[in-house]
């Protein structure tokens, strides 16, 4: 090279240019600012962290992309009126010093880009993965979700532990339905409530059983059941039982139990009625060893055989059952219970949890009304009632008041639309139908064979107590209803124990 080239301005001086450039540095600038407001927070704050990984790095794109078309614009310009002022690409000779110097500060400046972008995407599918992004980002839409999980025994399990678990293939398949849901909240699209089920539910192998695996659950569990009755005493009843959890493996042997449902050799599928899966007209089951199979239908079910033939068939996992490991919503007459038997609700105030019940029972637009609303009926009450309690157990009544109204917030979601009716949970069979789906005596096979509702396959009691007698002792140990209802087989408990009082 004897001559150097002609020095013409650079393409990138042009206005569309300036303005990509511009945008791209406030950009830069802006991300600079929130990763370092990200790292430094104690608390992720979801709004910061799609700010700082994802919208304004889309942000920065876009100015680089508008520089680049500014420059492709002004290229063809000058050669319309100026070909002269077209730069030559560049020729690269290492030899010359001042190439060599530019050659090594390109390159160190595209190291440091691509590293720093590395760690931006890291961030960023790190960041969308978080419980508070999944949590809190779309605030009111998973307000239910979200709250009901921090009080649940999965409260330190990640969302992403069940809803993607690992892996590539999973990670883009919620990610696209994620951009869906947030184009979906954007324009105000989401139902209320959110459906269940989850159609796209990761299968429960692949991660309840990185956790709990099925061999492990062996024998029974002792569970007690508290409740207080809905007279003027609130009179306490205690249920003492045995819930035989069972379980096994092929290595182990054929257990009993409620986890043979997870016994690797039996598998149930079953179809379903309706979208929410809680009417269930046939069920099969097969021994995957030796290929044996029985079909069980509902007696008097209105699908058809060719309907039922029609239908998509389900397998039975640890979601058909534990379908509200986490976003439990409970029932007011369980949350109340629970209240009273920590004693923040009082127990003692006559009538409180009728009363209690009732308030959280009733329909409200908005928690903000509920709350009013759970506040003055229940003090109009006891002014009305009991004006004495009023001013004597004011204390109690005020702690009692002040509680039930969290309960509300962590149990109902009116804006959501969400509560224990709209999303019933399928362990047990007291306040929604859950195991008698299928276990009602009335599922029966071309043999004759039922579906049991034999209650001492699930459970033993051991003892049962009613203000603090004790009425029923193992080992003669059948659950004796408060109030004799003949056959206890004959019913389903969930017509009469709704969850909202009796
Ligand atoms: C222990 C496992 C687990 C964890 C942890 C978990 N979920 Fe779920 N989630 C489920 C199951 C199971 C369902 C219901 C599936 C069904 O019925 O098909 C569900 C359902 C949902 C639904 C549908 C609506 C509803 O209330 O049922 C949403 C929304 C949801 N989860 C969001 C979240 C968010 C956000 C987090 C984290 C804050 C989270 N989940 C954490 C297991 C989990
Ligand atoms: C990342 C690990 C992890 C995953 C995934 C997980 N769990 Fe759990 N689960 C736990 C831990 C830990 C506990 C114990 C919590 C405690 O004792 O407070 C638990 C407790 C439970 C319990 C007992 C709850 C109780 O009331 O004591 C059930 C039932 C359960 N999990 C079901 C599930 C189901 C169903 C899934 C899949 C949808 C699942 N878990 C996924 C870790 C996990
Ligand atoms: C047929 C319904 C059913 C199926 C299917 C089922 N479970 Fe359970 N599981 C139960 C019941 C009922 C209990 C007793 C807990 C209760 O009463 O709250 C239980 C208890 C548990 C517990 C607590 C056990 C203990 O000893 O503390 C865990 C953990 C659990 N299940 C995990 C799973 C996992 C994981 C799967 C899938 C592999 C699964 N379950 C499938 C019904 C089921
Ligand atoms: C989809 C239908 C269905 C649902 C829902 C269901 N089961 Fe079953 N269950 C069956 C069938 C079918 C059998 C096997 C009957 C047979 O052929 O002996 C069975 C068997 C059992 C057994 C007996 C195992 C043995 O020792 O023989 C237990 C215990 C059991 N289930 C518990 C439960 C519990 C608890 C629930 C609710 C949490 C539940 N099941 C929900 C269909 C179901
Ligand atoms: C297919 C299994 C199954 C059968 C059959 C069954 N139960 Fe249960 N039952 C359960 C499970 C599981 C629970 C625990 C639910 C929970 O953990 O919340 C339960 C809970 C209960 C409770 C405690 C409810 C509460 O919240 O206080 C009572 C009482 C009860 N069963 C009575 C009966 C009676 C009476 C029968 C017979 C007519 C019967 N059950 C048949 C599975 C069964
Ligand atoms: C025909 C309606 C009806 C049916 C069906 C019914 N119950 Fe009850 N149950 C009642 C009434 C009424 C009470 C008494 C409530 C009170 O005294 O406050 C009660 C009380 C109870 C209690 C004591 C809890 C409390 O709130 O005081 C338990 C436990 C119970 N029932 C279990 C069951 C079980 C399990 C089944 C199903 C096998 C069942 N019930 C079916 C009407 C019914």
């Amino acid at each position: 090279m004897e001559e150097s080239p002609k020095k013409v301005p650079s393409l990138a001086r042009n206005w569309i240019s300036f303005v990509g450039i511009t945008i791209a540095i406030i950009a830069a600038i802006n991300i600079g600012f929130l990763v370092f407001a990200d790292l430094g927070a104690e608390k992720a704050n979801p709004y910061v962290g799609i700010m700082a990984y994802i919208v304004v790095p889309g942000v920065l794109i876009f100015g680089l992309a508008v520089m680049i078309l500014g420059m492709i614009l002004e290229r063809r310009r000058r050669r319309r009126s100026a070909p002269d002022e077209i730069p030559r690409y560049p020729d690269i000779d290492l030899n010359n010093p001042g190439t060599r110097k530019a050659f090594v500060i390109t390159m160190v400046a595209l190291t440091i880009f691509v590293m720093v972008s590395i760690v931006g995407s890291y961030q960023a599918y790190h960041y969308t993965d978080s419980d508070a992004f999944c949590g809190t980002a779309c605030h009111s839409v998973m307000h239910p979700e979200y709250t009901a999980y921090q009080a649940s025994p999965h409260a330190r399990v990640g969302c992403v532990n069940c809803h993607i678990g690992s892996g590539a293939t999973w990670y883009v398949k919620s990610k696209m339905s994620g951009a869906y849901q947030l184009y979906a909240m954007v324009a105000k699209k989401y139902p209320k409530p959110i459906p269940t089920p989850v159609a796209n539910l990761r299968p429960a192998q692949e991660t309840c059983e990185r956790c709990h695996w099925p061999e492990k659950f062996w024998g029974a569990q002792l569970k007690v059941f508290n409740h207080f009755g809905y007279d003027e005493a609130n009179t306490p009843r205690e249920t003492r039982m045995l819930i035989k959890t069972g379980g096994g493996s092929p290595s182990t042997g054929l257990t009993a139990g409620i986890h043979w449902h997870m016994n690797i050799e039996n598998e149930t599928t079953y179809v379903a009625a309706d979208p929410q899966r809680q009417q269930i007209p046939w069920v099969r089951i097969r021994n995957r060893r030796t290929g044996e199979m029985t079909e069980y239908k509902l007696e008097n079910t209105e699908m058809t055989d060719a309907q039922i033939a029609a239908t998509p068939k389900r397998t039975m996992d640890c979601v058909d059952c534990h379908n509200r490991p986490t976003h439990i919503y409970e029932p007011p007459d369980r949350a109340v219970d629970k209240a009273m038997l920590a004693n923040h609700v009082s127990r003692t105030l006559p009538y409180m949890k009728q009363q209690a019940v009732a308030a959280l029972t009733k329909d409200y637009n908005t928690t903000a009304e509920a709350v009013a609303a759970i506040d003055k009926d229940i003090r109009a009450y006891y002014a009305a009632e009991y004006p004495d309690l009023v001013t004597s157990r004011k204390g109690e009544l005020d702690r009692s008041i002040h509680h039930l109204k969290e309960i509300f917030k962590t149990i109902r979601f009116p804006e959501m639309k969400t509560d224990w009716r709209t999303h019933p949970n399928n362990i047990g069979h007291f306040y929604s139908i859950g195991c008698f789906r299928c276990h009602d005596d009335q599922h029966v096979s071309e043999d004759g064979k039922k579906i049991t509702k034999e209650c001492s396959i699930c459970h033993d009691v051991l003892g049962q107590k009613e203000a603090g007698v004790m009425m029923v002792e193992a080992p003669d140990a059948d659950f004796q209803h408060p109030v004799d209802l003949g056959d206890m087989r004959a019913m389903n408990c969930a017509d009469c124990h709704t969850g909202s009082g009796m």
